[in-house]
C-alpha cells in the first residue's frame, strides 16, 4: 500500500495519508542551522551540533512514537485540530504533506476551513521560517483561535535528557511584543540564545510549558488550546516553551497568511547585554526584519528552489523508466547531501547526541557530493585529513564543532586509512584540482606538525604496508568496514563497548577486505604518484600491490568465494569450513571492484556465490548462513538476532559493491536487478511493509532469515546513499569523471534501448546520449563529439560553458 506519491515536476513526495508506518522525515538547512521535520511536523531544530546547540527539545523512542514538535493548533467554538492530524488528531478532511528539498509543507482542512503551513531554513539564515496561510473556502464567516508552539531544549541535549535536579531550576525566557527569547543560561557562560516570533499582534502568549498543556495533559490537548485562551505564563525554571494566540476572522473566500521564525543568534561577549540581565536584542531583531511579509517568505523559497536547481543539474538522466529518473536525479543526490551535511548525526534513528563524524563515514559520503558541492568537498577531505596521526592511523571519529579526534572512540579501525584515498582520488578526478596534494595538513591537529595532503595519503597506504599480519594480509585491528566483526575483541560483559574494546593484546587478526582495499585504492594511490611524477614511488606501491594480490591468491580464496578474514586463532572467517558465517558479502565487493579474479574466473564464481547464498527477494544479505548465537571472538556481529543488522540483514551500503563488481563482470542485467532491489521508489508500493520513507534509501533491510524480511530501518543516514549513487551514474549508466575527461562506459541490461545522460564537468556541460539498437550490455562502437569521431572513451575535457552534444552508440 502507498502513502502518497512522488510529484517529480515540484521535486516532491506528498504523502496523503497521516498514519504512515513510520515517521517520515525531511531535513531543513543546508549550511549552519538544521530541523528535521516529520510528515505531522514532529522534530527538532538546532545550530551545527545536534548534542550541543539544540534549540527544541525532542523525546526519542516516546509513546507514541513522534511527540513534540513545531505544532499548530487551531480552535474554531470548540473544534480543536492541527493541520498535520497530529498531535490533536481530529479527522482531517484531507490532509497533505509535501516534503520537498529542504522544505515541508503541511496541510489540512477541517469544515472548509484549511490551514497550509509551510517550513523551512532560507539560505544563510540562522533560522527556521514558518508561512502559515489560513484560507476559508466556505461561504460564511469563520472566527476561530491559531495557537503556535514549541518547546525549548536547554542547549545541551543530553544534559537536557538526565541532569534534571539543574535543569528544572535554570529555564529563562525574556517576552517583547510577539517575541518571545529564550535565554537559559545566557546568564553566564553562555552568548547565545534562540527566539520564536510572529509578524503580527498576538492576542496571548505562554512561555511556560504546565500553564500551557496542564499537568495531565499531552501535547495533543493542551489547557490553553482547549480552552481557546493562552495563559501568559512566564516562565521560570521548569520547562519553556513558546507558544502564541492569535485570534482570527476569515470572510467567504478570504485567505491570511503569517509569518513566524524560529531564531538562533550569537552576540560578542562584551555585547551580551543591554541592561541589567537584559539580552542585546539587536541581532534578533535584525533577523526578525528579513521575513516580515509573506513576499520575503517567497523570495527565500525561490531561493532555495534556484540553489537545488544549480545542485541537482550536474547529473541529470533521461531514461524511460521514471523511478530511475526520480531516484537519480532527485532523491539520491537529495540524500547525498542530507549525508554529507549530518553524518550519522541527528535521524529517527541517530539520537544526535551520540556520534560524531566517522573518518571512513565521511570519506565514503564524499563520493555521492562531490560533483555538487566541490569546495566543500576539499574542505571535508582537509578536515578529516587534520585528525590523521603521523604513522597514518586515524581517529575513528572527529566531532564536528571542534573538528578534532574523538579520544573516547579512538583508533585501530584498521580501513579507515585507506578511505582518505578513495575521498582525495575521487575529488581530483572531478575536479582537477591538484593542488589540493599540496596541502599542508597538521597530524592530530596539532598545526605544528604537518605535512602535505600527499603526505598524508601516502601513509594511509603505509599503515597497511606497516601492519601485516601472519599471512602478510593487513592486520585487521578494531574492525574493518564491519564494526561489528570484532575480531580482537573477545568480551563477556554487558554493556562493555565492542567498538573501542581490543583486549587481544598484539592481535593478530587479519583481513581480506582490507587487502582488497589495499589494491583497489593502492591503484589509485600509484595512478596519483605517476601523475605527479614520482616514478619510483609509485614503482615501489606497485610492488606493494602486487604482493597483497598473491597473498590473496594464496589466503584469501576459498574455492568459490573470497574469504572474509583470520580471526585470532589464525582460522578462517567466512569459508565453507564453518558452519554459520561461510561467506560475507564485503570481500566479495572489495576484491572483485579491485580487479582480482575478473580475468581467472574467480570473480564470476565469487558473485554467482553471491548470487546463489546472499541474495534475496530484498537485496543482498551480509552473511549467510547468519549466526544464531553469541560467538565471543566474533564479537557484535553475532549479537544481532539472525536478519538483522550486521547478522545477515541486507545492509544496503554494500549491495552496490556488488553492482559495481557485476558491471566490471560485463553483467549489466544482474547490476540493474541488485540496484532496483533496493532502490527506494520501486519499494513505493510496499511501503507497509519497508516501513520507512519510500524516497531513500535505509541503511538495513531485514534479511531472508529474519522474522519480517523486507523490512527497513535506519532510513536517511548511511554510507548507502553515496554508493547507489556512485554504482549507477558511474558504472551502470557510465559516466564518469578521470583526471583527464569524462570516461564513457554503460554496463546496462540488454533489454535498455537508450538513455541521456546531461553532465556538468569541469565547467563544460556534455549532453550525452547513449543507444543500444542491438540490445547488450556493454560495448561501445562508436562515439560521436559534436559529431567527430572518437578515439576510445574518454570524452576530453571541453571548454568552459561549452555544451557539447555526444552520441555513445553501444554495441
Ligand atoms: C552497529 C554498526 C555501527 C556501530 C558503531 C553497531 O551497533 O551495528 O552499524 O557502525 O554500532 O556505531
Ligand atoms: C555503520 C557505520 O557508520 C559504518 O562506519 C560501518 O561501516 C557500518 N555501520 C557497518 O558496520
Amino acid at each position: 500500500m502507498k502513502y502518497g506519491h512522488f510529484d517529480d515536476k515540484n521535486r516532491e513526495y506528498v504523502i496523503t495519508n497521516p498514519r504512515t508506518p513510520y515517521p517520515w522525515i525531511n531535513y531543513l538547512g543546508c549550511e549552519e542551522f538544521f530541523s528535521i521535520i516529520t510528515n505531522t511536523a514532529g522534530g527538532y531544530s538546532f545550530y551545527k551540533d545536534a548534542r550541543l546547540r539544540r534549540l527544541t527539545r525532542y523525546r526519542y523512542n516516546n509513546v507514541p512514537v513522534d511527540d513534540g514538535g513545531k505544532y499548530f493548533y487551531i480552535n474554531e467554538n470548540g473544534k480543536v485540530w492541527s493541520p498535520g492530524w497530529k498531535p490533536v488528531k481530529t479527522e482531517l478532511d484531507s490532509y497533505e504533506c509535501r516534503h520537498g528539498m529542504g522544505y515541508s509543507i503541511i496541510k489540512g482542512e477541517v469544515d472548509q476551513l484549511e490551514a497550509e503551513v509551510l517550513y523551512m531554513v532560507p539560505l544563510g539564515y540562522r533560522g527556521e521560517v514558518q508561512r502559515v496561510k489560513l484560507t476559508n473556502n466556505s461561504d460564511r464567516k469563520r472566527s476561530f483561535s491559531l495557537f503556535s508552539f514549541v518547546e525549548w531544549c536547554l542547549w545541551d541535549a543530553l544534559e537536557d535528557n538526565t541532569n534534571f535536579q539543574r535543569n528544572f531550576s535554570t529555564g529563562q525566557v525574556e517576552i517583547v511584543d510577539s517575541t518571545i527569547y529564550h535565554k537559559t543560561e545566557y546568564r553566564e557562560r553562555r552568548d547565545h540564545y534562540a527566539f520564536y516570533t510572529v509578524n503580527s499582534k498576538v492576542d496571548g502568549l505562554d512561555t511556560d510549558r504546565e500553564a500551557f498543556v496542564g499537568l495531565y495533559n499531552g501535547f495533543d490537548a493542551p489547557d490553553a488550546v482547549m480552552e481557546g485562551k493562552s495563559r501568559n505564563s512566564h516562565a521560570y525554571g521548569w520547562s519553556p516553551i513558546a507558544s502564541h494566540h492569535l485570534q482570527i476572522d476569515l470572510e467567504p473566500g478570504e485567505e491570511k497568511q503569517l509569518v513566524f521564525v524560529l531564531g538562533y543568534v550569537e552576540v560578542p561577549v562584551k555585547d551580551k547585554f543591554v541592561g541589567p540581565q537584559v539580552i542585546n536584542k539587536a541581532p534578533a531583531e535584525e533577523m526578525i526584519a528579513q521575513f516580515q511579509t509573506p513576499a520575503d517568505v517567497d523570495q527565500a523559497f525561490d531561493d532555495l528552489a534556484a540553489f537545488w536547481d544549480k545542485l541537482l543539474s550536474v547529473y541529470q538522466v533521461e531514461h524511460p523508466d521514471e523511478e530511475l529518473n526520480r531516484a537519480v536525479n532527485i532523491w539520491n543526490q537529495y540524500q547525498c547531501m542530507v549525508t554529507f551535511n549530518f553524518s550519522r548525526s541527528a535521524s529517527f534513528f541517530e539520537s544526535g547526541i551520540g556520534r560524531g563524524m566517522g573518518f571512513r563515514d565521511s570519506n565514503q559520503d564524499l563520493i555521492g557530493f562531490v560533483h555538487q558541492v566541490p569546495e566543500r568537498a576539499r574542505e571535508r577531505i582537509i578536515d578529516i585529513a587534520s585528525t590523521q596521526f603521523e604513522d597514518g592511523g586515524a581517529y575513528h571519529q572527529y566531532q564536528p564543532l571542534t573538528k578534532k579526534g574523538n579520544d573516547a572512540v579512538g583508533s585501530n579501525f584498521n580501513d579507515d586509512p585507506l578511505w582518505l584515498i578513495l575521498s582525495t582520488d575521487e575529488y581530483i578526478k572531478e575536479t582537477g584540482d591538484w593542488s589540493i596534494l599540496d596541502e599542508m595538513v597538521p597530524f592530530d591537529n596539532d598545526e605544528s606538525n604537518t605535512a602535505s595532503l600527499f603526505e598524508h595519503v601516502k601513509r594511509s597506504f603505509y599503515h597497511v604496508v606497516n601492519n601485516l599480519g601472519p599471512h602478510k594480509l593487513p592486520l585487521i585491528g578494531r574492525a574493518d568496514w564491519n564494526d561489528c566483526l570484532n575480531l580482537n575483541c573477545f568480551s563477556d560483559t554487558p554493556g562493555e563497548s565492542f567498538q573501542t574494546t581490543e583486549n587481544m593484546e598484539g592481535g593478530v587478526a587479519e583481513s581480506v577486505f582490507i587487502a582488497g582495499m589495499f589494491v583497489l585504492y593502492g591503484d589509485a594511490f600509484v595512478k596519483l604518484c605517476q601523475q605527479r611524477g614520482l616514478n619510483s614511488e609509485a614503482e615501489e606501491a606497485r610492488g606493494h600491490i602486487e604482493a597483497m594480490k598473491n597473498v590473496v591468491d594464496q589466503h584469501g580464496w576459498d574455492g568459490e568465494w573470497f574469504i572474509r578474514a583470520y580471526d585470532h586463532f589464525g582460522e578462517k572467517v567466512g569459508s565453507d569450513e564453518q558452519e554459520e558465517g561461510k561467506i560475507f558479502v564485503e570481500s566479495q565487493g572489495m576484491c572483485i571492484m579491485a580487479g582480482i579474479g575478473l580475468e581467472d574466473g574467480r570473480a564470476r564464481k565469487a558473485l554467482d556465490s553471491v548470487k546463489e547464498r546472499l541474495d534475496c527477494e530484498y537485496g543482498i544479505v551480509l552473511n549467510n548462513p547468519a549466526f544464531t548465537s553469541y560467538i565471543m571472538k566474533y564479537g557484535e556481529i553475532s549479537s544481532y538476532p539472525e536478519g538483522y543488522k550486521e547478522n545477515a540483514g541486507i545492509f544496503c551500503h554494500n549491495n552496490p559493491w556488488i553492482m559495481i563488481a557485476e558491471t566490471l563482470a560485463g553483467n549489466g542485467d544482474a547490476a540493474w536487478d541488485y540496484f532496483r532491489k533496493i532502490c527506494p521508489p520501486y519499494l513505493e508500493e510496499i511501503s507497509d511493509l519497508h516501513k520507512t520513507e519510500p524516497y531513500v534509501y535505509s541503511q538495513m533491510i531485514a534479511g531472508k532469515d529474519a522474522q519480517k524480511p523486507g523490512e527497513a530501518k535506519n532510513s536517511w543516514l548511511t554510507g548507502t546513499a553515496s554508493w547507489n549513487f556512485y554504482a549507477i551514474s558511474q558504472y551502470i549508466l557510465g559516466v564518469r569523471p578521470d583526471f583527464e575527461g569524462l570516461r564513457i562506459n554503460p554496463v546496462i541490461p540488454k533489454d535498455w534501448s537508450g538513455y541521456k545522460v546531461s553532465r556538468k564537468f569541469r565547467g563544460a556541460t556534455y549532453q550525452i546520449e547513449v543507444k543500444n539498437p542491438e540490445g547488450v550490455s556493454t560495448g561501445i562502437k562508436d562515439i560521436l563529439l559534436n559529431g567527430k569521431k572518437l578515439e576510445g572513451n574518454l570524452l576530453p575535457i571541453c571548454e568552459e560553458g561549452s555544451v557539447n552534444e555526444v552520441e555513445v552508440l553501444m554495441g
